[in-house]
């Protein structure tokens, strides 16, 4: 369907990998190849995916990444993850440079600024090396885990999920096939607002997001085959006339 966008005029194909509001998961091997058939670059954003979904940057030959932490990778505000292909490294021009971005920093010399032939030539100034830190043992916990497990497990549970809220004569906006979705499940209730169920669902003591008039439920790898029917129970209660 992008497709049909892509032209010879094409320079950046900016997506996200897992998206927000219907946890569609996009297949980023074809879209790199759509992207490199125009000379275009792929830029996913796997804000929404990095800590649940594998991500093969070489596999799927993929241009750049980028995700915050403090989602999918539970670790805190403050770092992020940007990752740019050998082929993109070169020619990537930062818009925010700084004395660390140097060859060597401590010239603390503004006449010249040499851009570092590493990924240092984005670190514009001192930093929360408290939060990179926190997403270092975040990313070490999560591979610990194994990302493909996580996936799983997070699938496993949204299947459940969709069995319970299908039951309950929901509409689902997350696509059915397991390979075009991760741990987000969103649904609308007919006759409801589907942000004021999230509401109730959340006074319940089942912390799910009210998004664009819909209910979207996030399951990840702290979370259990019990947490899923306690969330439909809750559930129950809140759509009781
Ligand atoms: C796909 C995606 N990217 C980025 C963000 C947030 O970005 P930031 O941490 O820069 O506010 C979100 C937040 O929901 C998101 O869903």
């Amino acid at each position: 369907m992008l497709a049909r966008y892509v032209d010879s005029q094409t320079r950046v194909i900016s997506i996200s990998h897992v998206q927000y509001l219907t946890g569609q998961r996009l297949d980023l091997g074809a879209l790199a190849d759509l992207a490199h058939n125009h000379g275009a670059v792929l830029v996913v954003d796997a804000t929404q995916s990095a800590g649940q979904v594998p991500i093969d940057v070489a596999a799927a030959d993929v241009d750049v990444v980028i995700t915050g932490a403090y989602k999918w990778l539970g670790s805190t505000f403050g770092a992020a993850v940007c990752y740019l292909a050998p082929s993109v490294i070169d020619r990537f021009n930062p818009p925010f440079v700084g004395w660390r971005s140097t060859v060597d920093p401590y010239e603390l010399d503004a006449h010249f600024l040499p851009l570092a032939g590493s990924a240092r030539k984005m670190e514009y100034s001192t930093m929360s090396y408290a939060s990179a830190f926190a997403l270092g043992l975040s990313i070490r916990y999560t591979l610990g885990l194994g990302v493909g497990s996580v996936l799983r497990h997070n699938l496993d549970l949204a299947d459940q999920l969709l069995a319970g809220l299908d039951e309950r004569g929901a509409t689902i906006l997350t696509p059915r096939q397991r390979d075009m979705r991760a741990g987000i499940v969103t649904a609308r209730f007919e006759g409801r607002d589907g942000e004021d169920v999230a509401r109730r669902l959340t006074e319940g003591g089942v912390i799910v997001s009210p998004r664009v008039g819909s209910t979207r439920f996030s399951l990840h790898h702290y979370n259990t085959p019990a947490d899923v029917d306690g969330a439909l129970a809750v559930l129950d209660d809140v759509l009781s006339p």
